[in-house]
């Protein structure tokens, strides 16, 4: 088989990309319209007043004026407040504090409170609730247990939104719209009637015929092979003995992301018909989730993150680290939302001690400051600190506020937030609307390319305990930081040629077109930079009827003879000039055609000797695979560094867990590693906040 695409679908995809680009230019524009530039940054705080006595309610929302919070956030649960009963809607409460808000002159984020169905609607109605993989149907008690797949919930959503959206539409005391709340099952997936049927009519849409999903399926293997639509079932590995189709499972986990999409659009569409369109809509996104990918939401203005350091999971760097936890996490999160279309925001942010982690740890002093900060340098317009009262009932006892237990004293990390918002009020003076990105930092600007595919595939095919795909992709995206390097997060439908150089981290998934896309970018100038276990397998997860991967040979120069996998045990070693790495994850190994340079080879098990980097030229620009996934990332960052030095672009060499970026004029330098570090201030730069010796959990802004 030979993926040599034709002409015109050369010209059309040209075209379909085109298009696409001048609507995220349009979007973009637009969003800038939303935030004024010279505000920078707007720092804010949830408050849930149907949670607490109304003559709390003054007395809070005038102490989070004082504390300088410019916006709040209201109403995402709230839905048994605002419909008490089925068709009779109840707004007095909720204006009464929406006119306090304005009083204190703070705007208000509206949300419409779909994760939250009132009691009287699931028992009426017990077939809009969830079922997870065990079979088991969620309860109300909770939150997040409906299915967005059930008509009927979808019914009762489209009345709660309508009769939100007219009752505030024309409200200029509203900032904006958040729908839902971190809509996710949170690592979950539904499997409850409603679903089954959502994904059986998304496939019979998708293949037509029932053959088509049999071929695109390979249902020919075991026998699964169906007859019609109707019997196709979401694959459900608790029911399975043994592995389900891999092609099901990716289809399912796009649809997933579709239906997710969809119920978002859905509210978009009813919401957009009754607000101003100086009023923006968003929803807030865990970076992480699998169950809904980010890049599948193509329906709202802007998206934005919601972020937890420490609970636990990440260890950070350090016997310290897990009171911090790591600079890639915010990192990734800016650069992956803000380059959909250029805005974004953090809904959520830690405000100190949470009480759903693994363990549920105090911050290091500083933490929730150095974070506001990162989230700042990465380009957000807003940050919304998770949540001014500390609750005294209810599911999230244990969690902190801006406000501790007695209702009126700030909290450690209250204190932190009040001293970032005075800090930010300062900077707006220094604001310079002329002031341009500086050129060699311009010059590393990179794009990180993303496609959920290749990690869902990967993920569920991990071939080793040690497969990670989000893992492997920071592994290069804290290399490019560590380089100094602007990061975009771009999925396919981007522009490719704005950036000197590109990362397409483990891109299993591709075809023709990609790859010609690929070829043209790299021949007009550009460095491609390619990893483990790209290029394997066709857009449906088949693989390639060729030599392994042989769609990309041409490109990278070489050929991928096998993989290898070692136990954790083992550690596979490697040269590259006289440094030593090891890697213990996956391991391609290549074969180099003529002309192609080998920078690191494996130096044991039964293949030393065997290329495990190669770069060539083509056309202008180069292309560099590296074969190997480590676990330190050192490889990595060594390899990248190589690409940029080859290409003339110069670059910094920061320690893990140092990031610097650059933003609207102002240097912003964080530091998550265990060490004080000084930042390369030029001569006559003047220091804003903090100092040149920047420590662990500190924050440094400048401008040149
Ligand atoms: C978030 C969630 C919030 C709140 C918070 C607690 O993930 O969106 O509603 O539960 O966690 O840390």
């Amino acid at each position: 088989m030979k993926i040599v695409p034709e002409r015109g679908v050369i010209m059309s995809s040209c075209l379909i990309l085109l298009v696409m680009i001048l609507q995220n230019k349009t979007v973009a524009q637009q969003n800038q319209n939303f935030f004024p530039k010279q505000d920078l940054m707007t720092i804010g705080s949830y408050y849930y007043p149907e949670q607490w006595p109304r003559e709390y309610w003054s007395r809070d929302i005038k102490k989070m004026a004082e504390i300088g919070f410019e916006f709040t956030h209201f109403g995402e649960f709230a839905w048994s407040f605002i419909e008490p009963e089925e068709g009779r809607f109840d707004f007095k409460w909720l204006d009464e504090a929406v006119e306090l808000t304005h009083q204190n002159g703070v705007k208000v984020i509206m949300c419409t409170s779909t994760p939250t169905p009132p009691a009287w609607l699931a028992q009426k109605h017990p077939e809009i609730l969830m079922v997870n993989a065990e079979g088991r149907t969620m309860q109300h008690g909770s939150r997040q247990h409906i299915s967005w797949s059930s008509p009927v919930y979808r019914t009762y959503v489209e009345k709660m939104v309508e009769a939100i959206g007219k009752h505030y539409g024309k409200d200029n005391r509203i900032w904006g719209w958040q729908l839902d709340n971190e809509p996710s099952h949170y690592g979950q997936y539904d499997f409850s009637p409603a679903a089954q049927q959502s994904f059986r009519r998304w496939l019979e849409a998708k293949y037509k015929s029932v053959d088509e999903l049999n071929k695109a399926w390979g249902t020919a293997f075991w026998s699964i092979r169906y007859n019609d639509f109707s019997q196709v079932l979401i694959p459900n590995q608790k029911e399975l003995i043994a592995q389900p189709a891999p092609a099901a499972v990716l289809d399912f986990r796009r649809f997933s992301a579709d239906e997710a999409n969809e119920f978002l659009s859905l509210q978009y569409k009813i919401l957009r018909k009754h607000i101003p369109a100086s009023q923006w809509i968003t929803t807030n996104l865990m970076p992480e989730h699998v169950d809904v990918d980010p890049t599948h939401i193509n329906s709202l203005d802007f998206l934005t993150y919601t972020k937890y350091l420490v609970a636990g999971y990440d260890k950070g760097i350090g016997p310290q680290g897990f009171r911090l936890g790591s600079s890639t996490s915010i990192g990734f999160a800016n650069d992956f939302f803000r380059s959909f279309n250029g805005t974004t925001g953090v809904m959520e942010l830690q405000p100190g001690q949470v009480n759903w982690g693994k363990f549920n740890s105090q911050p290091l002093k500083g933490a929730v400051r150095m974070w506001i900060w990162h989230a700042f340098a990465g380009g957000n317009k807003f940050v919304c600190n998770y949540r001014f009262k500390q609750p005294l009932t209810g599911g999230e006892q244990y969690h902190y506020g801006i406000i501790s237990t007695d209702g009126v004293t700030p909290s450690t990390s209250g204190l932190e937030y009040i001293r970032v918002i005075n800090e930010i009020k300062e900077l707006r003076k220094s604001y310079d609307a002329a002031a341009g990105m500086p050129a060699a930092y311009k010059k590393r600007l990179t794009a990180i390319l993303y496609n959920a595919d290749n990690r869902w595939e990967m993920d569920n095919q991990p071939q080793t305990n040690q497969w990670f795909f989000m893992d492997h992709l920071k592994r290069y995206y804290n290399g490019l930081k560590q380089l100094g390097a602007p990061v975009d997060v771009i999925t396919e439908d981007k522009d490719f040629s704005g950036y000197p150089v590109m990362v397409a981290p483990a891109y299993q998934l591709l075809d023709a077109k990609l790859v010609e896309r690929w070829k043209t970018y790299v021949q007009n100038g550009g460095h491609l930079v390619l990893s483990s276990r790209t290029g394997q397998k066709d857009r449906t997860g088949k693989l390639w009827e060729m030599k392994w991967a042989e769609p990309i040979h041409e490109l990278i120069g070489a050929k991928i003879s096998y993989y290898d996998l070692l136990p954790d045990s083992v550690q596979g070693t490697i040269k590259m000039g006289n440094q030593g790495y090891r890697w213990n994850n996956w391991a391609d190994m290549i074969k180099p055609l003529q002309g192609t340079a080998v920078w690191a080879t494996y130096t044991n098990q039964y293949y030393a000797g065997t290329a495990a980097v190669v770069s060539h030229r083509f056309g202008k620009g180069t292309v560099t695979y590296i074969g190997p996934d480590t676990d330190d990332g050192a490889l990595e960052k060594a390899v990248l560094q190589r690409v940029y030095q080859q290409a003339g672009i110069a670059t910094e060499n920061y320690p893990d867990g140092v990031m610097i970026d650059w933003r609207d004029g102002f240097w912003v330098g964080v530091n998550y590693s265990e060490k004080p570090f000084i930042v390369p201030v030029k001569p006559g730069a003047k220091i804003l906040v903090g100092s040149k010796v920047v420590k662990t959990a500190d924050v440094v802004v400048w401008k040149d």
